[in-house]
């Protein structure tokens, strides 16, 4: 770049961030008057003028945004490679398409193959299951963890199982000592659904390096954003090299885009029954798709990046600030719990309403919402009862009966890096109001 560009952009810089701090000047907030969302961007001029840097190179699709974010993605897993694509949605899609693979040969999953899960679901962690003719195998979560029951995994098993798939639910890392064990023991792939739990830990290592895949989402309500946005990590470069094929239409090339002959031997292949030399670009050895992301989203990514521990650090300090406060109200919500392992980075702050506590999930939900304040319910709920899976191939061990518990009693208030002490304080105090009549 030269000197007279660099220029223009950094005038271009310079009124990004004026228009940043105009608005900033002013934003208001009312307390009782304004809302107090769930979630929500936290970002200032540098995710703006790192968007705006990309836009103005108009390269638009893969480019040094995304090698960059790649890069440093994979150094905080402490994951060998990562792929960025367009959602956290598409990012579970590619981990089971991968999965049926030819090129795992015995280990490949066939239609029929059985994949474990949970029914309290966000319905993307479930539908590839279902969309790649696989059995989705449903056991029960715990309130209070939201995550996986153990108990009855080995009644799950059958000839059939092949892999482990399921999300650290809101943040909350599952048991992975358990279910690593579970799998290694019964060789199965495990996708860790790490969505909701950007920075969580567990055993001291971030959750999203155990699996064999694990998945992330970039949509704003999560711990960083790039407005749409997911990625996969994964150790393996078989399984890498398949990620970046499905993505990427099903081809066998594996050029980034602009490049050419990255393998050297772009017309010297013999594949299939293909003529010899076939161009390699257009070669496609899987039924792909194309989940590529823009490179803007990733320049909003790593400007978004720079704050993540910053972001982790108030996420856990706005969920104290609300266990501290709920414990006396032990008698009527079961609040959240968490395995002595685990260290999460949350993403809400679930409460379940128990079964004696007088009111309803409904009663106090519109309570809040009425004085402003945004609440979550745990996802699908019992996804089994959702109207789009009434007739899905599945199998259900040991009854569901908590994750119905939950579909009818559990949702969850904020507790992103945008709340303030203010808002908190407001929070509870409708909270306080709620219960003094009834309690
Ligand atoms: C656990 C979980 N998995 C997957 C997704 C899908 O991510 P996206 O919205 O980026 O498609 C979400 C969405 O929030 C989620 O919470």
């Amino acid at each position: 770049m030269d000197d007279k560009e660099q220029g223009i952009r950094k005038a271009i810089f310079d009124k990004v961030k004026e228009l940043h701090d105009y608005r900033k000047s002013r934003e208001t907030f009312k307390i009782g008057e304004s809302t107090i969302t769930f979630a929500g961007r936290v970002y200032d001029e540098k995710e703006m003028i790192s968007l705006v840097d990309c836009a103005l190179d108009f390269w638009l699709t893969e480019g040094r945004f995304t090698i960059e974010f790649e890069r440093a993605m994979s150094e905080y897993l402490d994951v060998k490679h990562t792929v960025l694509t367009n959602s956290g949605s598409s990012a579970n899609l590619l981990a089971v398409c991968v999965l049926t693979s030819e090129e795992l040969g015995e280990k490949r999953l066939r239609p029929g193959d059985e994949v474990i899960s949970v029914a309290a679901a966000f319905p993307t962690t479930v539908n590839p299951i279902i969309q790649n003719n696989l059995v989705p195998v449903f056991l029960d979560i715990k309130i209070g963890t939201y995550n996986i029951d153990t108990a009855k995994l080995e009644e799950a098993l059958s000839e059939r199982t092949r892999a482990v798939f399921i999300a650290h639910a809101l943040g909350n890392p599952f048991d992975l000592d358990t279910i690593m064990q579970f799998c290694e023991r019964n060789g199965l792939f495990l996708i860790e659904d790490t969505c909701d739990a950007l920075g969580s830990k567990y055993n001291g290592r971030l959750v999203g390096s155990f699996g064999d895949i694990s998945t992330f989402s970039f949509y704003p309500p999560h711990h960083i954003t790039m407005g749409e946005g997911g990625l996969l990590a994964a150790n393996s470069p078989l399984l890498t090299k398949l990620l970046r094929s499905f993505r990427d239409w099903g081809r066998h090339c594996w050029c980034r885009p602009g490049h050419d002959d990255t393998c050297g031997k772009r017309f010297n292949w013999q594949l299939g029954q293909l003529p010899f030399g076939y161009d390699h670009k257009y070669i496609y050895s899987h039924i792909g798709y194309n989940l590529k992301a823009l490179d803007l989203q990733p320049a909003i990514g790593l400007a978004q990046l720079e704050k993540l521990d910053d972001f982790i650090s108030a996420r856990r300090r706005n969920f104290e600030y609300l266990y501290l406060h709920f414990k006396k109200y032990e008698d009527v919500f079961y609040l959240p719990s968490w395995d002595q392992k685990a260290e999460p980075s949350w993403f809400g702050f679930p409460l379940t309403i128990k079964e004696k506590a007088g009111f309803s999930r409904n009663e106090l939900v519109v309570f809040l919402e009425s004085n402003k304040i945004l609440t979550r319910l745990l996802f699908a709920g019992n996804i089994l009862k959702q109207p789009a899976y009434r007739d899905i191939r599945c199998r259900i061990v040991g009854g569901v009966d908590k994750t119905d518990y939950a579909m009818g009693n559990t949702f969850w208030v904020g507790v992103y890096p945008g709340l303030t002490r203010e808002m908190l304080d407001y929070m509870v105090s409708k909270f306080d109001e709620f219960l003094a009549d009834r309690i």
